[in-house]
């Protein structure tokens, strides 16, 4: 998406994440599912995902609470305050409300007023489409510190009567503060989609005229997304590492989407990457769409996995379908 060769760069200086106060195991999901006559086991949710817990939202919990808890931990860890962002980037598909956007909602809650404030809406992809749109507008001059955030509350578009999906999801926020600054910084970044699989993943239902119109909840061809996630996660990694002129050898850490065990193991292997090096969350989150990534990235910073000038390669990918990545040096 750019030239590394420009003297001014983006770089993250802080991480955060916020999770529900309502965790729920594999044993307790399955529990509450059985009472509405949905069979499913843990055996079955681990074997086939690796998911063993998820947070869900309760009472006053939205993506914008959630969002703004991961945002001022992240603002926290950069030792900066709301009033220094001047750019405010939501990636979420499970809004608070049709409008105004969750960045607006979440700039009230800090207290970030004046800058430019939107979201993001490219579904489990969403988190490296904000990030790399902070980059550029960062490398352009159009902002000079940003605050990225992923958060969902997938809960909400959940058919809990539907056992191939429910038990995937979980809610959550990650968020990251970006700098303008000399030093590296993103290296590189790449965004694709391809709306003919648009079916594969989607919700289609809207409000019109005050009625449903269409499925409300989420809808997924769990085979069809795993095929196409493990091909372009695979092609989109080489494509960020060449265009910063690294190789696979040069990673420290890989965090892909946290989706299913088997597709992060298999980008993995794929890619020739020691299975150390690839960060996994989704055996204690599930799979958390915008949020997995920055969520990841928190929790491998706070546990000093992650650390200072080590390189990092971000993807995401899902509905739409849509899929990116992002290349930097922490
Ligand atoms: O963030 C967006 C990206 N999303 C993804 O990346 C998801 C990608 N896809 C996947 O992760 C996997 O395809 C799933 C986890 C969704 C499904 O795994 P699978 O190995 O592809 O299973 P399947 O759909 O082929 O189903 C196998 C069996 C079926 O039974 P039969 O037809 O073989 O008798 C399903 O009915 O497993 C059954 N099944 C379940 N059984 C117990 C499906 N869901 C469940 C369940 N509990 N929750």
């Amino acid at each position: 998406m750019h030239d590394i060769s420009s003297p001014r760069f983006a770089r993250i200086v802080g991480t955060g994440s916020a999770l529900p106060e309502r965790s729920v195991s594999n044993a307790e999901l399955v529990a509450e599912l059985a009472e509405r006559g949905i069979e499913t086991s843990d055996d079955w949710i681990v074997e086939r995902t690796g998911i063993r817990n998820r947070y869900l939202a309760s009472g006053d919990e939205t993506t914008a609470t959630l969002g703004a808890q991961a945002g001022q931990r992240a603002l926290d860890a950069a030792g900066r305050t709301a009033a220094d962002v001047d750019l405010l980037i939501v990636a979420t598909s499970t809004p608070d409300q049709i409008f105004p956007s969750t960045a607006c909602l979440i700039q009230r809650e800090l207290g970030a007023f004046g800058g430019a404030a939107f979201d993001v809406q490219a579904v489990c992809a969403g988190f490296v489409y904000a990030l790399a749109t902070a980059d550029s507008m960062i490398r352009s001059g159009l902002a000079r510190c940003a605050l990225v955030i992923g958060a969902e509350t997938f809960s909400t578009i959940l058919d809990w009567s539907d056992r191939t999906s429910c038990v995937l999801f979980g809610d959550g926020a990650g968020a990251v503060v970006l700098v303008a600054d000399q030093l590296p910084g993103i290296l590189s970044t790449a965004l694709h989609a391809d709306g003919r699989h648009a079916s594969i993943l989607c919700t289609p239902g809207s409000i019109r005229k005050g009625e449903i119109v269409g499925h409300p909840f989420l809808k997924m061809d769990g085979q069809a997304v795993f095929k196409l996630a493990v091909t372009v996660l695979d092609s989109v990694a080489r494509e960020v590492l060449d265009k910063a002129g690294m190789a696979v050898a040069d990673l420290d850490w890989l965090i892909p989407h946290q989706a299913n065990i088997r597709i992060l193991q298999f980008t993995g292997r794929r890619l020739g990457i020691d299975s150390g090096r690839v960060i996994v969350t989704l055996d204690r989150h599930a799979n958390t769409s915008a949020a997995s990534v920055p969520l990841a990235f928190d929790v491998a910073v706070r546990e000093g996995r992650i650390q200072s000038a080590q390189h990092v390669l971000l993807q995401g990918v899902g509905g739409g379908f849509a899929w990116g990545a992002v290349l930097l040096r922490f």
